[in-house]
């Protein structure tokens, strides 16, 4: 599967987030999906796919714990654009056995147990969303971490099977803001309160001016361990 990596990063050589979207809807038809998280990368991300007549797919998960502001904004996104958006959501079995056996606030007492917590509200969901798909678009770009600076806007996701395709990958802050501006595009208000990116509502604070745009996630924890499983790359260790 992972053969045509080479053969899809040359394809998409020198084209835009608009351009790289065309293609993968022309490669994959109805075997991509947007995931949507309602951050301002997805929300253009949104704004690009979604095209009056074309199918496009579209998906959320739902963790449970999401900030109002997010449902808000999915409200919104979903009247905006006249779309239908796929929510998948934790499973409710292994739900009350990790909230019956670890309690509601697992997440502050260790490593494991916040990734105990993102692999049932998130992981697994993801790995639902992802079931007879070739490719899922992300709005990921280097700039938002130390552990997504080799992000390039085809890759091969291992951890999935699948590929995984990220058009804003060389966008910066700026770029991502000026386009919602000039598109009028609908973004969660958490944004305007400090929040450059959002997660759950227990793991997500707001952070200062100039501060590390992920500072605010899982601040508890240091910067290599904050991804959830949704995107691990191989040399960092799996949920
Ligand atoms: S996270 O792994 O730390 O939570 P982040 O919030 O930066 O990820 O989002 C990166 C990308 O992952 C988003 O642009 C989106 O494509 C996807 N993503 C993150 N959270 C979700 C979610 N709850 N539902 C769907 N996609 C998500
Ligand atoms: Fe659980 Fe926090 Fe992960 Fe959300 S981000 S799934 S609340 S540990």
């Amino acid at each position: 599967m992972s053969q045509r990596l080479q053969e899809y990063l040359e394809a998409v050589k020198g084209k835009d987030a608009e351009g790289i979207l065309a293609w993968a809807r022309g490669e994959f038809g109805d075997r991509v999906a947007l995931a949507t998280s309602f951050g301002a990368e997805d929300q253009v991300l949104t704004d690009l796919w979604i095209r009056p007549g074309v199918p496009a797919r579209i998906f959320t998960l739902d963790t449970g714990r999401l900030y109002q502001e997010t449902y808000d904004v999915f409200q919104e996104t979903r009247k905006r654009y006249g779309a239908r958006i796929e929510v998948f959501a934790p499973d409710a079995g292994e739900l009350e056995r990790l909230v019956g056996e670890q309690g509601p606030n697992l997440f502050y007492e260790s490593v494991e147990k916040r990734k105990a917590c993102c692999t049932v509200r998130k992981t697994h969901p993801l790995e639902r969303a992802l079931r007879g798909l070739e490719a899922w678009i992300t709005g990921l770009r280097r700039d938002q971490a130390i552990t997504r600076t080799a992000t390039e806007p085809v890759e091969w996701d291992e951890a999935h099977g699948l590929y995984k395709i990220n058009p804003l990958f060389d966008w910066n802050e700026e770029k991502v803001w000026d386009y919602v501006k000039s598109h009028a595009v609908p973004v969660n208000a958490l944004h305007a309160a400090g929040f450059p990116s959002i997660g759950c509502q227990p793991c997500t604070r707001a952070v200062n001016r100039g501060d590390d745009i992920r500072s605010g996630r899982w601040w508890w924890e240091s910067p290599e361990h904050k991804e959830c499983g949704l995107h691990n790359r191989p040399t960092q260790g799996k949920v």
